[in-house]
């Protein structure tokens, strides 16, 4: 099981192919190959095959932000899961602006996390409540359902592998972004793998992999990345700034290794 921390940028509806293509470039020049960090990617869907070649995969790994379920089909407009099987490691599913502005219900999610899993590729699950339903207490049943149905019908060695991101929707940069106090993250966090020992054991709950992400900056990452249990952090806002988002990747470097002198 990979548990070098993991930092995922999400460039969400940013950049043309030839920006993204830039932009890696830049990235390529400031961020060295980490051991103890894995960096991933996560362009548009346009930009996901030229990046592929481009890209140096000792140094970055790329993430789709959204598939269609189906493997082909009469499904106008949608890109399937199994035709992104040789361009990406992992795949973001469930996000809040899918769930939000695109109507993604928990079947739908449960449905695209079993759809990826089928074609080799890790989901990167989104979770999270919205402001009201904190306030109305309802958080640790919000991540329940959302848990819960995404990942229905799956066998505890396909849950170690995953990946669930933690993105309260009020601290998103965009929703409002409020920061999340790391013990407000870390409580979320722990009921997230509590849930997971619950329905497939204490080793799979160890083995899978709980980011953060909520409006997380260079100035902040490192306060998450020291919560126990925090395996890396979503970086959606700070990821299309180079030198934001490789700082961010430094500073994981450090909390990981403890290191003061960045490794070749
Ligand atoms: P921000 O980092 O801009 O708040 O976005 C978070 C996010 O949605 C990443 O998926």
């Amino acid at each position: 099981m990979d548990k070098r921390l993991l930092v995922v940028g999400n460039w969400k509806m940013h950049l043309n192919a030839s920006q993204a293509s830039l932009l890696l470039h830049r990235l390529h020049e400031r961020i060295k190959i980490y051991r103890s960090v894995e960096v991933v990617l996560s362009p548009s869907m346009l930009a996901l095959q030229p990046l592929s070649i481009q890209i140096d995969r000792r140094k970055f790994r790329l993430a789709a932000q959204n598939a269609f379920h189906k493997d082909e089909g009469a499904y106008t407009g949608e890109v399937a899961f199994s035709m992104l099987r040789d361009l990406v490691h992992y795949a973001i599913i469930g996000h809040s602006e899918r769930r939000i502005h695109f109507g993604e219900t928990l079947p739908m999610i449960r449905d695209k996390v079993s759809a990826s899993i089928r074609n080799g590729i890790t989901p990167i699950l989104c979770v999270g409540e919205t402001i009201t339903e904190r306030r109305q207490g309802e958080t640790n049943q919000v991540l329940h359902d959302q848990i819960a149905t995404a990942l229905h019908g799956l066998t505890a060695k396909e849950v170690a592998n995953l990946v669930i991101a933690y993105e309260p929707v009020w601290a998103i940069s965009t929703f409002g972004g409020q920061l999340a106090k790391p013990d407000q993250a870390q409580t979320a966090m722990d009921f997230v793998r509590k849930q997971i020992a619950g329905l497939y054991g204490k080793k799979t709950a160890e083995e899978i992999r709980v980011l953060y992400g909520g409006s997380v900056d260079d100035n902040i990452v490192s306060g998450y990345l020291q919560i126990p249990g925090c395996d890396g952090v979503l970086v959606g806002g700070a990821s299309i700034n180079y030198h934001k988002f490789s700082s961010i990747v430094s500073a994981a470097h450090k909390v990981a290794s403890g290191a003061e002198e960045d490794e070749d």
